[in-house]
């Protein structure tokens, strides 16, 4: 097994020798012989790597998004790449969306801002269950997050790209689905991954289909958002706050509008980061499962770009 990490190369290292204490673990670039490393961990990976793993068989990523490692130009075409889906990283993903969703159903940033100027005042709220949250990206994470606010008694509708039912939730998909499902959506929520269909898909067209007084969550991929048109819907009271997480350009750069804007809240791609024990234990099973002649599991669609 071969790393190419961060900071965090140690605690990777600790928690395969928990998860996996026969691998052998090296870390990039002191690799010693490269034709022995048979698997990879990834993010971001120098374009120089893959030219020098000739007995590769399999890459995992570290992150859920793959983006990063589709775009490098030498990813030899034929490796299964296996998708990030651990529960920690799904439960952060989770608590991130149910957080600002709740701050925004509850109305906590307009009380935010009275309790600044000193201001009590006594703003209806509605119930839950009158709210509908529009997940788009209606994969693990998205569906775990709907399980949740299901239980908080919150609509759930889901926006994936191509056909496929959930149990027990209304899914919209494909473009021509995508007015009606974000008409629908009071809070939409966007965990959508980045390939060349997303790209600013929420614009300020699509932004205009949403109801009124719409608040929107995007903890995905930021090159799914037009920047300038979510500015525009922001400004103009269409969209009455925003929760980002992701950017165009990371880090957000300091010009950006964004960072000034009321209503919205601004962290640095932080909703949801892999933690190395569960992750090790996903990849440890994934192996092991595969060695016995199970298919690898979430396998990235290099052509779909997830
Ligand atoms: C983070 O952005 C991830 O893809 O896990």
């Amino acid at each position: 097994m071969l790393l190419k990490t961060d900071a965090r190369a140690q605690a990777w290292v600790d928690a395969f020798s928990m998860a996996m204490p026969e691998l052998e673990v090296r870390l990039w670039p002191e690799t010693g012989d490269r034709s022995e490393i048979n698997c990879a961990l990834l993010w971001g990976p120098p374009p120089e790597l893959f030219d020098q793993l000739d007995n590769l068989e399999v890459i995992f990523s570290i992150g859920a998004g793959v983006d990063s490692l589709l775009a490098c130009p030498n990813l030899p075409a034929h490796l299964p790449i296996v998708r990030m889906v651990e529960s920690e990283l799904t439960a952060g993903m989770v608590e991130f969306c149910l957080f600002h969703i709740l701050r925004f159903h509850r109305l906590m940033h307009l009380f935010e801002n009275h309790r600044v100027r000193r201001h009590w005042e006594e703003l209806t709220q509605v119930s839950a269950s009158e709210v509908t949250v529009g997940i788009m990206g209606f994969g693990v994470l998205g569906q775990a997050l709907a399980r949740q606010l299901s239980a908080l008694r919150y609509r759930v509708i889901g926006y994936r790209r191509g056909p496929g039912e959930v149990e027990g939730m209304e899914v919209f998909y494909g473009t021509n689905q995508l007015e009606e499902f974000m008409g629908r959506s009071d809070i939409l929520v966007a965990l959508m991954p980045s390939t060349l269909e997303t790209k600013k898909m929420i614009n300020s067209r699509t932004l205009s289909w949403l109801p009124s007084g719409a608040y929107f969550i995007n903890a995905g991929r930021g090159d799914l958002v037009d920047e300038e048109g979510l500015v525009e819907a922001l400004d103009h009271g269409s969209l009455a706050g925003a929760a980002l997480d992701v950017f165009e350009t990371e880090p957000l750069p300091q010009e950006s509008i964004l960072w000034a804007h009321p209503n919205v809240y601004i962290t640095p791609h932080i909703a949801s980061i892999t933690h190395p024990p569960t992750a090790c234990r996903y990849i440890a099973d994934a192996i092991s499962r595969h060695r016995q002649g199970e298919p690898w599991p979430h396998l990235v669609e290099t052509g779909r770009g997830y």
